[in-house]
């Protein structure tokens, strides 16, 4: 049967204009995360129309690199193009309700940070090529700036958030914290929750574990930067995690998905959980059937990142590959046979990327 044969035209022309658009809006990605990096929203934000020499100079940076630029942000309706006269010089403006979602000062509502992962995953493209071919997956170390962009990412959502609307999702957390009591946090990255929360709650421990020691780097300096003496950072791989000690809240930051076994980790956590004590664990909020996922506003985004990275440093370390797309039904199926039975979920109106499980034994 000739299947391009008996297609039907409209559609067809439908979506060649749609693949054209995406061809478009993704190009547009790499420009806006270079903007990021290089502070040129940030700097466009607070100036006035102007040329391409006044933002570059404003900047610091090379003004053809600038101005071929703002070619793709004027195409791509980010920045407006104006001159008053044909023989003027054409002025750029980034309009404030762009700029709002564009620089450092839109703090957690800036997606710029996130644009930042299609160039990371861009990176190890033939990696992950030569593993749909051969099988395997693509270790951390093949990576180029995941774990700084994790790092701003955290920053954004979870973090920010943490003291004023994740902690108080865990009942009675907040006067034990301040009582004092033992935490650890599962595949801390640089450590950023945890940093805040020991400089919060100076009479608590906390103990945060990463199988990579840049990211530990990172957190180590920021915890002797802020002086905190409660907080020990370790390079561990918690695949064959056995407990030592018990903890009285255990903390999972979008960090569960990409363990290598998160089947043992959950069991390991159940073991070295007090009895009384919570796991909190958050994860992607998404289904675990792809056909419940097709409204959510990153589902693509999601699946990529997964592949490209999620599912794949899982299975360079031999593990399930279970992605980032794993879902809230898959997991209460593994918190289950970890052995936890009490398990509430949470949604937070500010992040749209999470999920928040409060679990108990
Ligand atoms: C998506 S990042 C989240 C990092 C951090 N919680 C945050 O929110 O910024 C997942 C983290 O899990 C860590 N990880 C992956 N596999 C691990 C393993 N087998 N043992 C320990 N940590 C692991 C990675 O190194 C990475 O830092």
């Amino acid at each position: 049967m000739c299947k391009l044969c008996n297609l039907n035209p409209a559609r067809a022309e439908a979506f060649a204009e749609r693949m054209i658009v995406s061809l478009n809006e993704g190009s547009l990605m790499l420009m806006v995360s270079i903007g990021h990096r290089i502070g040129l929203f940030d700097t466009m934000s607070q100036m006035e129309a102007a040329t391409s020499n006044e933002i570059a100079e404003a900047t610091g940076l090379q003004e053809r690199y600038v101005r071929e630029w703002l070619g793709a942000m004027v195409t791509g309706c980010i920045v407006e193009a104006s001159r008053e006269t044909d023989s003027e010089e054409l002025r750029y403006q980034l309009p404030a309700e762009h700029a709002a979602f564009l620089t450092r000062e839109a703090g957690a509502d800036n997606i710029g940070v996130f644009a930042q992962y299609i160039s990371v995953l861009g990176y190890v493209e033939d990696d992950i090529v030569r593993c749909f071919q051969e099988g395997g997956g693509v270790s951390y170390e093949r990576y180029n700036r995941f774990h700084e962009v994790m790092r701003e990412d955290s920053g954004l959502a979870v973090v920010s958030l943490l003291l004023s609307d994740v902690l108080p999702l865990v009942p009675g957390i907040q006067q034990r914290l301040e009582r004092g009591i033992r935490v650890m946090d599962i595949g801390c990255g640089s450590g950023r929750a945890l940093n805040l929360m020991a400089q919060h709650y100076p009479e608590s421990i906390f103990v945060g574990y990463d199988l990579c020691a840049d990211p530990l780097e990172t957190a180590r300096r920021e915890a002797q930067r802020r002086g905190l003496t409660n907080i020990h950072f370790e390079q561990r791989d918690l695949t064959h995690y056995a407990p030592e000690d018990t903890f009285d809240f255990i903390t999972a930051f979008d960090a569960i998905h990409d363990q290598a076994r998160p089947d043992h980790v959950l069991r390991s956590v159940y073991q070295s959980l007090s009895n009384d004590g919570h796991f909190l664990m958050v994860d992607i909020n998404a289904s675990s059937d792809v056909t419940q996922n097709v409204d959510h506003p990153v589902g693509t985004l999601l699946y990529t990142i997964s592949t490209m990275h999620c599912m794949t440093v899982s299975l360079a370390q031999d593990g399930m590959g279970l992605g980032a797309m794993w879902g809230r039904e898959k997991a209460r199926v593994m918190l289950n046979e970890a052995s936890f039975t009490r398990i509430e979920e949470h949604l937070l109106e500010q992040d749209f990327q999470n999920r928040y499980f409060v679990i108990q034994k």
